[in-house]
């Protein structure tokens, strides 16, 4: 029989759906496969050199054109290690080796935070310990399972959602391939060496000594695995493109299914494709007959009305799923669901964005993969939570910088209303990168969150140049070809050049380049071009500080551009200015989350970045409430800072620097907070830090020669002015035929260029220790906030839009401070906070009332420190010990200090400006966890948490 004759006939009945499947008719299985891996931490001496292709790949990771020959050249002289079988002698790859010795854990697992923090670590990657040659850098994994002789005949595959970072991997002691990058997905077809009844051996090793990024990567398997069964005509891997037209209130919803036929015959049947919608309730269907060769990729091409579809938002993210079923001889050959949304996005060059039609301003944020207490090793719910803490902020952006995701990411940012702008990791026409680019869009591109792809991020050496150019063209090309619903960006942190990528790309996003680089003229000039703030901010602030701290490395909590480092703005600054051009698609702050390496402006004994608008545990930092009052609609109210003075020191060091010379820098006890000042006529002051006992060091500089320097020590009580000591650079003498000479033994002068003048300097520096009043803030969106200081009123101040109140150099005297908010004349809001007594007892809070038993769901318990009366007590910082019985474990601690270098996975930890963090998983089963935390000197404290029954995910037995 003909196709077309086989669908005259089965056609109706398939319309009114009485050749449905049941799923548990489909031979599909998609089996979690996290539990129970065996891992080993560094190589057998055996390997030898056999898996070393850092060295010969070292440069891979090069931005920019020079590395693309190299990488090309790099390419061809690799090997190809699954043709040469690469490491199949190896002692841990061989099928029988017995790894009974080897730790059992459960996957997603960062070895990184495992290791020790060393002050001669890479402090960008988070000073962990990460050394292929020591074997701190290298992971084995090996898990052994057995395929039921019920699979014989079926396509088994291995899906790794990311592996950090140069993974390889071996099944019954074949080698299937190696990955380099350690943020793409990877599928592995296990069918080839399949044994069916018998045990089989999956044997994985990862190398995370080289860097992708200038950020905490992590290490190993540290997202999920899954091992997938299908028939061998099935739905191809992410094999499904799922688009949508508008027309009025209708919806053509156009789903291209690639169906693969691994059989060694010819295959037909048919293709039923429905859709539902978010209750489940089928709203369209359609069927269509089929054919295809053995080994063929069968792409089939349907469409459906939906009418008057629920369009996806941030405020309603309602999804449909398509469920694409393959029928052949009436009998079910698979089942695939696609979650999507419909909704429309377009970017103007005018108009900015607009979503379903609605001129809208993505209010973004940046955000890296990791977490307090886990790594990168990030559990599903905490994705969630992750996601929950920023849409209550307000934030409807969220750009995955700068690597792909992994997918229950996405998964919340669709179910949340966040809209996404998913980036590649890597930059590049040559395979590799163009290869991750690809997996990314096919993996990611039903997500209706995902408003826009990033192409890359501030490739310096060629973003302005006609390399560049050629570059994108081809990277955008390609994300066309395989998504031609969403348009592309790339970062920029320079597009003055009306040359190289910005005459390509669809959306030109920029880095810091609104208030102080070229949007505006750009825009002027190109008014035809589209353009998104990509990446803004980079305001430094840590939690519960309120004086920049030179010792510990912490930046104050207030919003202000002093804490900023150069290129960054203040929230306040970045969002007054884009918050009145409409014509951006939207801006990302950076960062939502403070993540692990990058520290900034300090470094050591700083292991993590204070970026974020809160810090790694997920606490809010005081500028969260300016984002919140500005990017959310209800009243807000957050006074700050404490009131607890007289149990912390607010002296501190004002040091003003004098001079002829162009810059100065500051140090203390050798940390600086701030790369080198300008010194403007009057004089330069510092941001005043924090007063311990130390020595202050002023360095000026013409140029980048240090002409002057002086060192004083700080005893508490002086106010001294000095002049800095001239160092020993021999005069230039103007207008002589010779190159000035300077003094070789100084180290500056190798580099001093032949024509630069010094002047000879005369520069001061005055240093003043004083007790510090204390600036009073208010983040609201009140109309008007009045301040009280024990009861008497500082004043009524007007809240101009997209500000903050500010009472500055109240002196402080213990009691209480408290702000009222009005709107329109009214009371809406109030906020008390009172000096509190000694920390005196411990509150435990969890985020979920109960836990699911599934193994996998996990609580995030914050821990405060409160006092007799139950007030938090917000200079806390006792060390809380934790103790857990019942259904579940700790998972991992945090308390958000970036200077912190306690133990993430050991049940302890300090309070941070009274606040830690602990994580605690349900282990399987129902019953309940009770934590309990004590500290010396406090009252314990007890959490009970219901665990309910609740079924583990299919998973690998
Ligand atoms: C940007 C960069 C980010 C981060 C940030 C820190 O230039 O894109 O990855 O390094 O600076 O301010």
């Amino acid at each position: 029989m003909n196709i077309q004759k086989l669908l005259l006939l089965i056609l109706p009945a398939l319309l009114t759906g009485s050749l449905s499947a049941d799923p548990a008719e489909s031979p599909r299985q998609k089996l979690l496969m996290d539990l129970g891996w065996r891992f080993h931490q560094g190589d057998p001496v055996d390997v030898g050199q056999t898996l070393d292709f850092l060295g010969k790949e070292s440069d891979l990771m090069k931005q920019g054109e020079e590395s693309e020959a190299k990488d090309t050249a790099i390419g061809k002289n690799l090997p190809d290690v699954v043709s040469e079988n690469t490491g199949a002698g190896l002692a841990f790859v061989k099928p029988d080796f017995d790894d009974s010795a080897w730790r059992i854990l459960n996957l997603p697992h960062d070895y990184a935070i495992e290791q020790s923090f060393g002050e001669k670590d890479n402090n960008g990657k988070g000073s962990r310990h990460l050394d292929a040659k020591d074997g701190s850098a290298i992971g084995w994994y090996r898990r052994t399972f057995e395929l039921p002789s019920a699979d014989q005949g079926k396509k088994i595959t291995v899906q790794f959602d990311g592996a950090y970072r140069n993974s390889m991997v071996w099944f019954k002691g074949h080698c299937l391939g190696r990955k380099p990058s350690g943020y793409t997905s990877f599928v592995y077809d296990l069918t080839p060496y399949a044994r069916f009844g018998e045990k089989n051996t999956l044997v994985v090793r990862t190398d995370a000594s080289a860097n992708e990024g200038w950020f905490y990567e992590g290490a190993g398997i540290y997202r999920h695995v899954w091992l997938q069964k299908t028939s061998p005509l099935h739905v191809a891997q992410w094999g499904t493109y799922v688009t949508s037209v508008l027309s009025g209130k209708d919806a053509t919803v156009t789903v291209e299914t690639t169906l693969e036929n691994n059989g060694d015959k010819e295959a037909s049947g048919i293709l039923v494709t429905k859709i539902l919608d978010a209750t489940g309730n089928e709203v369209a269907k359609t069927a269509a007959p089929f054919q295809t060769a053995s080994g063929q990729h069968l792409v089939v091409t349907q469409n459906l009305q939906v009418a008057d579809p629920k369009l996806w938002s941030p405020e309603s993210p309602t999804l449909y799923k398509t469920i694409s079923r393959i029928e052949t001889n009436g009998v079910v050959s698979d089942l695939y669901e696609t979650p999507f949304g419909i909704r429309t996005v377009t970017f103007d060059p005018q108009k900015g964005f607009s979503l379903n039609g609605q001129h809208r301003f993505i209010k973004g944020v940046c955000n890296h993969q990791d977490f307090a207490g886990v790594g990168v090793a990030v559990p599903d719910s905490i994705e969630k939570d992750r996601v929950a803490i920023m849409r209550e902020m307000g934030a409807d952006g969220w750009r995955m910088s700068h690597n792909p995701p992994n997918p229950e990411l996405l998964d919340e940012c669709d179910r949340q209303g966040m809209m996404v702008m998913d980036e590649t990791r890597r930059f590049g026409k040559y395979p590799e990168p163009l290869s991750d680019l690809e997996t990314m869009i096919r993996r990611d591109r039903n997500h209706p969150s995902i408003v826009i792809w990033s192409l890359g991020n501030e490739e310096m050496k060629i973003q302005g140049t006609q390399t560049g150019a050629d570059i994108i063209k081809v990277t955008q090309d390609l994300a066309h070809k395989l998504d031609r619903s969403r348009l592309c960006t790339i970062a920029q942190n320079h597009a003055e050049d009306k040359k190289g990528f910005v005459t390509v790309v669809d959306v030109v996003g920029m880095n810091y380049l609104g208030l102080w680089g070229s949007m505006d003229k750009f825009h002027a000039e190109h008014p035809e071009r589209r353009f998104i703030g990509s990446e803004e901010a980079s305001t430094v602030t840590t939690r519960g500080e309120y004086f920049d701290d030179y010792v510990k490395a912490y930046k104050s909590a207030y919003d202000t551009h002093a804490n900023t480092p150069g290129w960054g703005a203040s929230a306040e600054e970045w969002w007054r200015f884009y918050s009145q051009r409409p014509w951006v698609g939207g801006a990302f702050a950076w960062t939502g989350f403070d993540y692990r390496g990058e520290p900034t402006p300090y470094h050591w004994p700083n292991i993590s970045s204070h970026f974020g608008i809160v810090d790694t545990c997920g606490f809010p930092k005081d500028s969260y409430y300016y984002y919140k009052s500005w990017w959310r609609p209800e009243p807000v109210l957050h006074l700050f800072p404490h009131w607890n003075w007289d149990r912390v020191e607010h002296r501190t060091i004002n040091v003003k620097v004098s001079g002829n010379s162009e810059k100065a820098e500051v140090t203390f006890n050798g940390s600086r907070s701030k790369s080198k000042t300008k010194i403007c006529p009057q004089g330069t002051e510092w941001p005043p830090f924090l007063y311990q006992p130390g020595k202050v060091t002023v360095k000026t500089y013409q140029g980048n020669t240090e002409v002057a320097s002086k060192t004083i020590t700080i005893d508490g009580t002086n106010t001294i002015t000095v002049n800095l000591d001239p160092v020993l650079i021999k005069p230039v003498v103007p207008g002589s035929a010779t190159a000035p000479q300077y003094d070789p033994t100084h180290p500056d002068s190798a580099s001093v260029a032949a024509t630069t003048t010094i002047l000879p300097p005369k520069d001061s520096v005055t240093i003043t220790v004083s007790e510090a009043p204390i600036d009073l803030w208010a983040e609201s969106n009140c109309d008007e906030v009045e301040l009280f200081v024990n009861g008497v009123s500082k004043g009524r101040v007007k809240v101009q839009s997209n500000s903050h109140a500010e009472w500055d150099h109240i002196p402080y005297v213990p009691g209480a401070i408290e702000a009222k908010g009005y709107k329109d004349g009214k009371l809406v809001l109030s906020e008390k906070i009172e000096t509190t007594g000694e920390a005196s007892q411990i509150r435990l809070k969890a985020n979920r009332q109960e836990l699911k038993g599934d193994g996998e769901e996990t609580a995030l318990i914050a821990v405060d420190s409160l006092d007799d009366k139950g007030r938090f007590v917000p200079t806390g910082a006792n060390e809380i010990s934790f103790s857990l019985k019942g259904s579940g474990k700790i998972l991992g601690v945090g308390n958000g200090d970036p200077s912190s270098h306690e133990s993430d996975q050991e049940p302890h930890r300090h309070l941070f400006n009274g606040k830690a963090l602990v994580i605690v998983q349900s282990t399987g089963g129902a019953g309940t966890i009770e934590l309990i935390a004590s500290g010396q000197g406090l009252r314990p404290a007890v959490l009970s948490l219901p665990v309910k029954d609740a079924p583990r995910r299919p998973s690998v037995p």
